[in-house]
């Protein structure tokens, strides 16, 4: 039996983290350690952020929780914010990224029910996606491993081939309220969904009456170099569920719409109590200072194809380690030929964080404001764990 008092769901590592410092963090030994993974997308600016970490201790000071029964202001001054920098004329605020998906699957089926097609209930997905683990989230990402012994599936979610614009065309049917995608599958491997596929999907969407939903919550926030990675295709969404990177560390996520969309979402439709508090507004705020003062992004956009190029390079020296590299801004993935766990723990070993995704792909997501040197020490510690695989290997071979 294990000794711990915590559940057991996650393969921990036994790194325990006590502090950290734009993109370093430390173990209370005094091990540092280059952090490509920044908690997976959401570290949008680094660790203790002083910006961040001055608006926290203000708010916290002043009022940390009102119930969503008053107004809070930050709320307004946010959901204000996102709607003038994107397609959205209205935010739900919610406490995590399978919340903001839920907010937008019931926005989308109630937006159906309220115009008349209540047996449009229907969302289609595609495969490789991931949406989150609530039980609605784990049936739109429709993956075995995570819906196997939580059943009944949820009912109303189909799932396509990724990419497969036939397929997607056969499954819509009288049923169908929605189409959910991520622009830029996470999970699945940094897989991009290329920009005319997004295009027809808006097209398919506005010929039968379905709303189309994008899931931006490891993409947004300017992690692809755009605000949103939706704008790489000249498309909008409906409605688009966003986590991760607007509370840089806070948890926070949202669900915008347009008003069309969002108008049946009437008094008592939905509701948190977290959702939206006030020193998570405060956050979120902050973070769209930073982010949305001029040149932060295009500064991501250049950085991201530096770091691709840099990555090349290493790749080309390494071909029986990692094969190819892809993504866009600072969400990047090289797939690799080596095992990615192996490779995932060669760079730990070399004081590298990074994350393992499906399809064989190493993620790459460090915070938005990472330096040109701490790129270079990256790729350099990238080049040393596959050094280490390699010699592995040639040990493996030669035993
Ligand atoms: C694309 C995407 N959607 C939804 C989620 C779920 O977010 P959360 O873990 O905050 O519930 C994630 C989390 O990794 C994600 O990457």
């Amino acid at each position: 039996m294990s000794s711990s008092a915590l559940f057991g769901t996650y393969a921990r590592s036994e790194l325990a983290f006590v502090k950290g410092e734009g993109c370093w963090l430390e173990t209370s030994d005094g091990r540092r350690f280059l952090d490509f993974a920044a908690g997976i997308a959401v570290n949008s600016l680094g660790h203790a952020h002083p910006h961040l970490v001055t608006v926290l201790q203000e708010q916290a000071a002043k009022l940390w929780h009102v119930s969503n029964l008053y107004t809070v202001p930050g709320q307004q001054r946010l959901g204000e914010r996102l709607c003038e920098a994107t397609f959205a004329d209205r935010v739900f605020f919610t406490n995590s990224g399978a919340e903001a998906m839920e907010a937008c699957i019931k926005t989308a089926r109630r937006y159906q029910y309220a115009n008349g097609s209540p047996e449009r209930y229907g969302i289609i997905t595609f495969e490789g996606a991931f949406h989150g683990r609530t039980l609605a989230t784990i049936a739109a990402g429709g993956q075995a491993k995570y819906l196997e012994g939580f059943g009944p599936k949820a009912p109303g979610f189909t799932q396509v081939p990724f990419g497969d614009l036939d397929a997607l065309k056969a499954a819509i049917d009288e049923t169908t309220a929605a189409i959910l995608i991520e622009p830029i599958q996470g999970e699945g491997g940094i897989r991009p969904v290329p920009h005319e596929f997004l295009r027809s999907l808006r097209a398919l969407c506005d010929a039968h009456g379905l709303l189309l939903i994008f899931d931006e919550v490891q993409t947004g926030v300017g992690r692809t170099g755009k605000f949103f990675a939706h704008e790489w295709s000249g498309i909008t969404p409906d409605l688009m569920g966003i986590a991760k990177g607007i509370g840089g560390g806070f948890p926070m996520g949202a669900c915008l719409a347009t008003e069309e969309a969002s108008a049946c979402m009437v008094p008592g439709t939905h509701g948190t109590t977290f959702g939206g508090n006030p020193l998570a507004m405060a956050v979120g705020n902050a973070v769209l200072d930073v982010v949305l003062a001029d040149g932060f992004i295009d500064g991501v956009a250049r950085k991201g194809l530096a770091l691709k190029q840099k990555i090349a390079s290493v790749i080309d020296a390494h071909p029986h380690v990692y094969e190819a590299v892809r993504g866009e801004g600072l969400m990047l993935g090289i797939k690799c030929r080596a095992p990615v766990g192996d490779v995932v723990a060669a760079g730990r070993a070399n004081g590298l964080l990074s994350v393992p995704a499906g399809d064989n792909v190493v993620r790459l997501l460090p915070p938005l404001t990472v330096s040109e040197e701490d790129m270079d020490e990256a790729v350099s510690r990238l080049d040393a764990a596959a050094a280490a695989v390699e010699g592995a290997i040639a040990k493996e071979t030669s035993a």
